[in-house]
C-alpha cells in the first residue's frame, strides 16, 4: 500500500471514529477528520497523538454544511476515500426528535454522496447497524437476513441510508463504490485508557452504564428484563470490542480499493458471532476487574429485541478482517477507561 492515502473520516473525534482514526494511522493512511463535536471532545485529537504519534488534521464543524464540505474537498486534494460515522445516535432521542434524526443522518449523507460525485471520490465506508434485522427470525444472522420494520427514527435513518447508498450506485454514470458495515454492539476503548466512549449524560448502553455504576456515578444498574426466551432470562447480544471494530473499517476501505472502477454497494455484518446475555457481561465484569456491580432486575426496556448475534464468514472472507478481542478483554479496557475519566487509581 503506498503510504500516505488521506481519507476524510467524518465523526472522527467521537467513538468510533476515534478508534478508526487511530487504526488508520498506524496502517499508515493520513486521516482528515471533520466533526462538529455535539457528541465528542476536542482533547481526543491530542490524545490520537499521543498513542500513534500523529495529530490528525481536523475541521470543526457540520456534514449538513454544504460548502464546508465542498471547501475541505477543495483544499485537500483527492480524498483515497471516506469513512462516514457522523450521525445522531441516540434511539430514545430520535423517538422523541424524529426529524432531527432524519434531517442530520439523511441530509448530511446526501452532501456527502453530492460532493463525493463533484470530487471524483468512489470510496464509501458507511456505519450501519445490526438494528436493521430487527427481531430475527433466525439467528445468527447473515447479511441476506430480512430488514424489519426499524423500532425508532434512528434505526429507519440506518435502513434508509443503506436504501439510498443500494440505488445511488445503480445511478447512470455512478463511481460509487461503497460499503455498509453493520456493527453489533460496541464496547470498550483503546487498551491505552487515552480514548473511549464519551456519553452524554446517562448512558442508554450497557456497558457505559456498567462503569458508571462501578465508579460510583450512578447508583445501581437495572437489567431490563429478565424473563426473555434466553439461558437465563436476559437479552442477548454480540458486543464487540471498539478496537476490532474500528480495524473492520481499514479492511473494509482495502477491500473498495482492491475492487475494480465499477460501482457497486455491498454490506456486512461486523460482530464477533457470539452472543452473550447482560447477566453474563455483568459477571464477565466482575471477574475480569475484580469489583461487585450494583444490579437488580427491572422492566423490560420496549423495542429491545430479545437476542442477535452475526454471522461474521462473509466479513471473514471477503475483508479478511476477524474480531480477535474477548469480552473480558473489552470489558477490563471500558474499566480501565472510565477510572482515567473518574480518575480512580
Ligand atoms: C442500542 C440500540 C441500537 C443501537 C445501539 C448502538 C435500542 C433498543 N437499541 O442497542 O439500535 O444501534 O444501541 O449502540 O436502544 N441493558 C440493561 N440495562 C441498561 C442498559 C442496557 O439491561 O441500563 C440491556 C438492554 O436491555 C440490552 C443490552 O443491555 O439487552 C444492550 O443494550 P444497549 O447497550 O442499549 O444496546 P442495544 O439495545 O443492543
Amino acid at each position: 500500500m503506498s503510504k500516505s492515502k488521506k481519507i476524510l473520516v467524518t465523526g472522527g473525534a467521537g467513538f468510533i471514529g476515534s478508534h478508526t482514526v487511530v487504526e488508520l494511522n498506524q496502517a499508515g493512511y493520513e486521516a482528515v477528520i471533520i466533526d462538529n463535536f455535539s457528541n465528542s471532545e476536542k482533547g481526543v485529537i491530542e490524545q490520537i497523538e499521543k498513542i500513534t504519534g500523529i495529530a490528525p488534521k481536523i475541521y470543526e464543524g457540520d456534514c449538513n454544511d454544504i460548502q464546508l464540505m465542498q471547501n475541505i474537498f477543495d483544499q485537500e486534494g483527492l480524498f483515497a476515500g471516506v469513512i462516514h460515522f457522523a450521525a445522531y445516535k441516540a434511539v430514545g432521542e430520535s423517538v422523541e426528535k424524529p426529524l432531527d434524526y432524519y434531517h442530520n443522518n439523511l441530509n448530511s449523507l446526501l452532501i456527502l454522496l453530492r460532493t463525493m460525485e463533484n470530487f471524483k471520490v468512489s470510496n464509501l465506508v458507511f456505519s450501519s447497524s445490526c438494528t436493521v434485522y430487527g427481531e430475527p427470525d433466525l439467528l445468527p444472522v447473515t447479511e441476506e437476513s430480512p430488514k424489519k420494520q426499524a423500532e425508532s427514527p434512528y434505526g429507519n435513518t440506518k435502513a434508509i441510508s443503506e436504501e439510498i447508498l443500494e440505488d445511488t450506485v445503480k445511478g447512470k454514470n455512478s463511481n460509487l463504490k461503497a460499503v455498509a458495515l453493520r456493527y453489533f454492539n460496541p464496547i470498550g476503548a483503546h487498551p491505552s485508557s487515552l480514548i473511549g466512549e464519551l456519553p452524554l449524560g446517562v448512558p442508554n448502553n450497557l456497558v457505559p452504564f456498567i462503569t458508571q455504576t462501578a465508579a460510583g456515578l450512578r447508583e445501581r444498574l437495572t437489567v431490563f428484563g429478565d424473563d426473555y426466551n434466553t439461558p437465563d432470562g436476559t437479552c442477548i447480544r454480540d458486543y464487540i470490542h471498539v478496537v476490532d471494530l474500528a480495524k473492520a473499517h481499514v479492511k473494509a476501505f482495502e477491500y473498495l480499493e482492491n475492487q475494480g472502477n465499477d460501482s457497486f454497494f455491498d454490506l456486512f455484518n461486523v460482530g464477533t458471532g457470539k452472543g452473550n446475555s447482560v447477566l453474563e457481561a455483568i459477571k464477565t465484569f466482575e471477574q475480569v476487574n475484580g469489583l461487585k456491580l450494583n444490579y437488580t432486575i427491572g422492566q423490560r426496556r420496549s423495542g429491545d429485541v430479545e437476542k442477535v448475534f452475526a454471522k461474521v464468514d462473509k466479513s471473514e472472507k471477503l475483508l479478511n478482517w476477524k474480531a480477535e478481542l474477548s469480552l473480558d478483554q473489552a470489558l477490563k479496557d471500558a474499566w480501565g477507561w472510565q477510572k482515567k475519566l473518574s480518575n480512580i487509581k
